[in-house]
């Protein structure tokens, strides 16, 4: 059995994506500053426009999404306070406790199998200032869409209604949206509405996007000047980025639609795993199989990278680099060794 064809077929993640010849030329045309100096064009124009796409005052490019959640977070929550966010959401797993390490502050987490806001537990973490005894919640988090949830979408009205019990708290909302242009394509909600949810939002570029790095930080005016503070201090002062800009403006340009056809690759690949493509919101397929890494080393073999995220559950992400064509290949494959396994 083989994928077909004689490349190999990778749905390990959307950040795998290679810059197309398109948007390298962007790159090299780029018009450049020190952006360390604020005298980027690219930078200038990049940050100006994802601010205002998402209505808000300014922006801040980073390196990685990381780096934006840590510098996000950090400019609502002050060290000794919390941060309350799902149990599987990447500022929880994935950051490599950089919040805690970096910031000093605390998390704690309600868990949803598919990474949605859950109210009540959310009213029962909450912690009110009570003086110099507790630590207090400063800032509720949410990932929309939530990765390690298999890309599900978190509905506009939940964010509205988590943005409501945050200001009857008087906390701030910080948004991971690293795949938020995934959430606006599969269900039409405005980038701006999102933004209104949000005291500050991360997004990537390089993941669905498809460009080769950059992030940014999305928030009000006095929050992105602490976080160009923040960001220098962190050694992610960059100079002439604008090279990395232009790779987000183009893919700003003409990358954001064609995540649909993403997400109908997904939903093919999720049939014919065995899953309900009703539960593949977006670009991300999570499903549990007899022995995740026996199926990631026999994939491999037949020329289909995967990746395992548990011992029995197996994670699939389309991207711009992999064509309807390879996506229906990938499937005919995967279909095959997951029948093969549970026989
Ligand atoms: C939801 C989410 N947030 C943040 C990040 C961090 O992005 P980066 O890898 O650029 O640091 C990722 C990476 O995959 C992610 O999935």
């Amino acid at each position: 059995m083989s994928a077909g064809g004689s490349s190999v077929i990778d749905l390990r993640s959307d950040t795998v994506t290679r810059p197309t010849q398109p948007m390298r030329a962007a790159m090299a045309a780029a018009e450049v500053g020190d952006d360390v100096y604020g005298e980027d064009p690219s930078v200038i124009a990049l940050e100006e426009r994802v601010a205002a796409m998402f209505g808000h005052e300014a922006a801040l490019f980073t390196p990685t999404g990381s780096m934006a959640n840590v510098l996000a977070v950090a400019s609502v929550v002050s060290p000794g306070q919390e941060v309350l966010c799902e149990a599987r959401a990447h500022i929880a797993r994935a950051e490599l406790g950089a919040h805690g390490a970096v910031s000093g502050l605390t998390m704690r987490t309600w868990s949803h199998p598919r990474g949605q806001i859950d109210l009540t537990a959310l009213d029962d973490l909450f912690a009110p200032d009570l003086g110099m005894y507790f630590v207090r919640t400063a800032a509720i988090s949410a990932e929309n869409t939530h990765n390690f949830a298999g890309g599900a979408v978190l509905p506009l009205a939940d964010l509205q209604a988590l943005r409501a019990f945050a200001d009857e708290r008087q906390v701030a909302v910080h948004l991971d949206g690293a795949r938020i242009w995934n959430a606006h394509v599969a269900t039409g909600v405005p980038l701006a509405s999102y933004g209104a949810v949000a005291d500050v939002l991360a997004v990537c570029l390089s993941k669905g996007l498809g460009a080769p790095a950059g992030s940014l930080l999305v928030g009000g005016r006095e929050a992105v000047l602490e976080a160009r503070v923040r960001r220098k201090r962190l050694g992610g002062g960059m100079r002439q980025v604008g090279v990395l800009a232009a790779a987000g403006l183009y893919a700003l340009d003409h990358h954001v639609d064609r995540l649909a056809e993403d997400h109908a690759n997904a939903r093919l690949l999720a049939e014919a795993v065995g899953l309900d493509p009703a539960v593949v919101d977006t670009n991300i397929v999570a499903f549990d199989c007899a022995d995740a890494p026996a199926l990631v080393a026999r994939a491999r073999e037949a020329g289909v990278l995967i990746g395992a995220v548990g011992a029995r559950t197996v994670r699939l992400v389309t991207h711009l680099d992999v064509t309807p064509e390879q996506a229906a290949a990938a499937a005919r494959v995967l279909g095959e060794l997951v029948a093969s396994q549970d026989a």
